[in-house]
């Protein structure tokens, strides 16, 4: 149903390319038309039982955090500085790469968000540690308060204003690392900021 309003707006860009008010318009149209495909598909994938095994293939994690990396650089406005620090060499999960895409975003999101009228520091850094691969991603944001951690989990909870957020982006990250068989935990220091670290078990010989 959205992709009639993103043809129709590809259509009305071309006449309308000469007036900047309303090509500005349509920006913010096609924007928000893309965060409803966004929000629509996480919504259909947090329906979805991911347990069949062709989801279960072998993807080099270092690749697909490199990607993300590269593209969040681009995105990201002065005040926040990207720092990364990832190994060298291949290292191996089972699952689905898209997901993985889908956890860092949503991760990432948060924190970007969390340093928005601060500035910070946006820290990436990935390792393995015998047959773990960890993963942490670190902001020097705003922290959470310690009612907001007790409920950060839960499907539907945000402290974000209205139309600002779901609540969806961390029960859906849950989600994924379930289907990872990996583990998720966090600290928060409100004002200092937030540190996210998922444990992947690697699939080197599977
Ligand atoms: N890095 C962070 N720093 C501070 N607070 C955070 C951070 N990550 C999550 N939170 C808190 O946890 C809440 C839930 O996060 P979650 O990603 O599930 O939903 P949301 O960001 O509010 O909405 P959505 O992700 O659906 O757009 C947020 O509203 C925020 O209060
Ligand atoms: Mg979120």
């Amino acid at each position: 149903m959205l992709t009639p309003i993103q043809i129709y707006c590809e259509l009305l860009e071309g006449e309308l390319s000469d007036n900047e008010e309303l090509s500005d318009y349509l920006n913010e149209i096609n924007q928000a038309v893309n965060e409803c495909k966004t929000v629509a598909n996480q919504l259909l994938n947090f329906g979805r039982n991911h347990t069949t095994s062709s989801s279960n293939a072998k993807f080099d994690s270092v690749e697909v955090i490199r990607g993300h990396i590269k593209r969040l650089r681009s995105s990201l406005p002065n005040s926040i500085e990207l720092v990364s620090k990832l190994p060298d060499t291949a290292v191996f999960l089972c699952g689905e790469r898209l997901q993985l895409v889908q956890l860092l975003f949503n991760l990432c999101i948060n924190s970007i968000h969390a340093m928005e009228q601060s500035g910070g520091t946006l820290t990436i850094s990935y390792s393995t540690e015998g047959e773990e691969a960890i993963l942490n991603i670190s902001d020097t944001g705003s922290g959470m308060s310690e009612e907001t951690k007790k409920h950060l989990f839960k499907s539907g909870f945000t402290t974000k204003k209205e139309g600002m957020g779901n609540g969806l982006g961390l029960a859906i990250v849950c989600k994924i690392v379930d289907q990872f068989d990996g583990k998720i935990t966090f600290t928060s220091i409100e004002n200092i900021g937030t540190t996210f670290t998922i444990r992947f078990p690697t699939c080197e010989n599977c």
